[in-house]
């Protein structure tokens, strides 16, 4: 899997905490995994849910995509994860940000589908530190919608991204309230953390 060179976006990462990489993924990567998304049968999917463990509930009147956690079994999401890897150790290297793991999940919002304004995580209750969010619909245009929409602390917008293809998005979980906004088309993305080790006694935090 081809990803473009990184080091200057950092930058930019850095001194907004966030950044949007337009062509991060390349044409032939990001449409391996939009088709293989789209060959999912309906039993690979769950409903997405809100809040993690003991306080998981799905509630579709804030958020109705339908997800699947990326797991190393299977190739074409081993792949994803590899690079993902790489990215962590890259953003470490750089930021000295001692990301610890990651774990994502493809999401496929159906038309109509929405994610309400939330935040990925909550100050000193997550250890979901850095968000990504890459997107793999080929041909989007303006008027499909489906926008993700970032908000600045005074309640502003900041950014509308439009779900394109091979486009990631990075920004720290804990500060941005953001939204995706319903669109025309079925959507897919796959958004993931970048996380902190939240281990006790030798028990590695358990994910989500
Ligand atoms: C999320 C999320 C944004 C997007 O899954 O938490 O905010 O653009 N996704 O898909
Ligand atoms: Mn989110």
């Amino acid at each position: 899997m081809q990803t473009t060179q990184l080091t200057p976006q950092l930058d930019h990462l850095v001194q907004h905490g966030y950044v949007i990489v337009p062509n991060f993924l390349g044409a032939d990567s990001s449409a391996q995994l939009y088709h293989y998304a789209q060959q999912l049968a309906h039993h690979d999917w769950q409903q997405a849910g809100i809040g993690r463990a003991d306080q998981y509930t799905t509630n579709t009147t804030v958020r109705q995509d339908k997800i699947r956690w990326l797991s190393r079994d299977y190739n074409a999401e081993a792949s994803y994860l590899a690079v993902m890897d790489e990215l962590r150790l890259l953003i470490n290297y750089e930021l000295f940000m001692g990301l610890f793991d990651y774990e994502c999940h493809l999401a496929h919002y159906p038309p109509g589908a929405f994610y309400r304004k939330h935040v990925d995580a909550f100050k000193g209750r997550s250890n979901r530190i850095l968000t990504s969010v890459l997107y793999l619909n080929p041909d989007w245009q303006a008027n499909d919608g489906g926008e993700l929409v970032i908000y600045a602390s005074d309640g502003s917008v900041l950014e509308t991204v439009l779900p394109e293809a091979g486009k990631l998005v990075l920004f720290l979980s804990e500060k941005f309230v953001h939204e995706v906004l319903p669109g025309q088309r079925d959507r897919f993305s796959i958004t993931g953390w970048f996380r902190h080790n939240n281990s006790i006694g030798g028990v590695i935090d358990p994910s989500r």
